[in-house]
């Protein structure tokens, strides 16, 4: 029998989830929940589903198996509790939560759940690409791992308010601080600096936010990371990719829009792999790990992801500081 799933919030996300669902074996999306109901009736509608604007009446209406939660991160955590609560399996979108004491409650409950699968949307953290790294870095430690991710990205409001979203410290750099913490451990410190040039904001619409940041992780390993992250113009190209560095190995990961690939050498071998889209994989890996009632078979899991905020709100600090910043 066919999943039935739910979706809270329908905005940018979704675009790309929502297709991933009518894609993915086994799961019908039949309930959509947004504050603004025109949104949610875009994605029902057509699925035959039904729109509703309060999360708590989809709960109680449907009989969901499983719900996509994908609201800002400061509204992450009401619903994915008491879905939790509730039995309902949930693919929460990335980062885990605003604040550390959001994304304690939601490891909590789904500590609480054992029963219950709880994904962290990280899509990177669910492909074949992180495996084969692995193995490629096996008998060897990571020296130095630098993240580049540059390119437009919609201004939602609260991605343009710090206090609400984080900016792109949390949207994307903590992409690239879950990978990088996947690939060399756990992250001991952090430095952050950004540039006062605006490239995205340089006219429109303007936040409290900065377009260029870069930040450095020193690794517990001794390994040494960095990413750069800059939130260009419309209409300028994407670039998403991370370069390892390790005493016998060179590699290269281009991580989209198009290509997911590996190149490079590791251990006298060449390196040369592509990989299908992540946000796929990522689906599908929760989808297995509900069937086979298995919360720990997801790529990321809560606790998982609270080590990446904890790093990601470090960087915040040393960026308002502009002092290396111990990770608690
Ligand atoms: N995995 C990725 O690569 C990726 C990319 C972009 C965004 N995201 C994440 O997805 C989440 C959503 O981002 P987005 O870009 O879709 O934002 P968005 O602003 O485009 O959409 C959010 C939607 O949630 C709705 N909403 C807000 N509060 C709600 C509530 N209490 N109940 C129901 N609906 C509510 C809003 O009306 C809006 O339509 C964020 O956590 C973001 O970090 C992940």
């Amino acid at each position: 029998m066919s999943l039935r799933a739910g979706m809270i919030g329908g905005g940018w996300i979704t675009r790309v989830h929502a297709p991933a669902i009518d894609a993915a074996d086994g799961v019908d999306l039949v309930a959509v929940c947004d504050i603004e109901l025109d949104r949610a009736q875009a994605l029902a509608g057509p699925r035959g589903g039904r729109a509703y604007t309060s999360w708590e009446e989809m709960y109680e209406r449907e009989e969901l198996d499983v719900v996509w939660v994908c609201t800002p991160p400061l509204h992450h955590r009401a619903p994915t509790l008491a879905a939790l609560e509730g039995g309902i399996h949930v693919y929460l979108e990335k980062p885990i939560a605003r604040t550390v004491g959001d994304a304690e409650a939601i490891v909590a409950a789904a500590a609480a759940a054992p029963g219950t699968v709880c994904a962290v949307g990280y899509q990177w953290h669910a492909t074949e690409l992180l495996a084969d790294v692995r193995r490629a870095l096996e008998g060897q430690r990571a020296g130095m791992l630098v993240g580049r991710n540059f390119g437009p990205v919609s201004g939602r409001p609260w991605f343009m308010d710090r206090a609400q979203g984080g900016g792109q410290l949390l949207e994307r750099g903590s992409h690239h601080i879950d990978l990088q913490r996947a690939i060399a451990g756990d992250i001991a410190a952090v430095q952050a600096t950004a540039a006062s040039v605006r490239l995205a904001q340089a006219d429109g619409p303007r936040g409290n936010i900065e377009d260029a940041i870069t930040l450095v992780f020193h690794f517990a390993s001794g390994a040494l990371g960095c990413v750069h992250t800059a939130w260009s113009r419309d209409g300028q190209p994407e670039l998403y990719a991370v370069d390892i560095l390790a005493a016998d190995a060179t590699i290269a990961l281009e991580l989209g829009p198009e290509r997911f690939r590996i190149t490079g050498r590791a251990g006298g071998r060449d390196l040369a792999a592509e990989y299908g889209e992540p946000m796929h994989r990522s689906i599908a890996r929760f989808l297995e790990a509900v069937r086979g009632g298995d919360p720990g078979a997801v790529p990321c899991t809560p606790r998982d992801a609270l080590g990446t905020l904890r790093v990601a709100l470090a960087c915040e600090r040393a960026l308002e500081s502009g002092t290396v910043v111990s990770v608690p």
